[in-house]
């Protein structure tokens, strides 16, 4: 892999195993168990087919495309917690994800032990994140509700929380997942200044987003995926304006 690639997909597809249906209806699934056990697990659903691309160091990219076309599945693979069904992964550099809202959080736990939790998750020493705890609540403006559990947290609390741990890891590779959507918009701003900051600093980001707006003003580079499938790779530029064709 050249040097420059920071993520590397190659005919990647990834399906997950469908169970719900029933095909003979209940009664005929009790009588022939193993049988109908074995045919629901061949069932699959595929959530990305031969995807190929290449992000290199230090570019910012959007993947964009309707809710169910496959883009959490696509940041799932670059932060290995997905295996793909074939093809192949290859990433280079420390991934510092912010997947879905609250992944890696207990709800029982209070947010300043999530931070303590989150930040081992992600490979950081206790000595390292007691470090940067303060700075990382500062950033958060979650006031005294850091220490109550966050189960009692809204969505926007929560990516407020996500999104500061995440602006205190030193990233090399940052995955944003749709989380800059739930804050508030002075809270969103504060994020997209980060992220700028990070571009700025060439750290490569990979990050998932509906906003036109925000795409336009953080990323050099959209790949929409339509149907699982790439539909469009390219500069924002050329890109966002048949999206909005397509969509709008
Ligand atoms: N764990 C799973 N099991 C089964 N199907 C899944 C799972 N995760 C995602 N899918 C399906 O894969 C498709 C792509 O999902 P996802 O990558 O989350 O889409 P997006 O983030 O673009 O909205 C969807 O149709 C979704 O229902
Ligand atoms: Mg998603």
């Amino acid at each position: 892999m050249n040097k420059s690639i920071a993520i590397q997909f190659n005919r990647v597809s990834k399906s997950y195993p469908i169970y719900s249906h029933l095909g003979a209806g209940l009664k005929g699934f009790i009588f022939n168990l193993p049988k109908a056990l074995k045919g629901l697990a061949r069932e699959r659903f595929t959530a990305l087919e031969n995807i190929s691309f290449d992000i290199n160091r230090g570019e910012t990219v959007a993947f964009m495309g309707r809710n169910g076309a496959g883009k959490s599945t696509t940041l799932g693979l670059i932060a290995q917690v997905l295996k793909s069904t074939s093809g192949t992964v290859a990433v280079h550099g420390r991934v510092s994800p912010l997947l879905e809202l609250g992944g890696g959080f207990h709800s029982d736990l209070t947010g300043r032990e999530n931070i303590l939790l989150n930040g081992v998750l992600l490979g950081l020493s206790r000595k390292t994140i007691k470090e940067k705890e303060d700075s990382i609540i500062g950033f958060s403006e979650l006031g005294n509700f850091i220490d109550q559990p966050i189960r009692m947290y809204s969505s926007g609390m929560l990516s407020r929380l996500g999104f500061s741990v995440v602006a205190h890891l030193d990233p090399e590779i940052l995955l944003v997942d749709e989380v800059l959507a739930v804050g508030d918009i002075a809270f969103q701003e504060k994020c997209k200044n980060k992220i700028t900051e990070f571009k700025k600093s060439g750290v490569t980001i990979v990050l998932v987003s509906h906003s036109i707006d925000d795409v336009r003003k953080l990323c050099d580079r959209v790949i929409w995926i339509e149907n699982h499938k790439i539909q469009m790779d390219g500069p924002t530029t050329e890109v966002l304006p048949v999206y909005e064709k397509y969509f709008v």
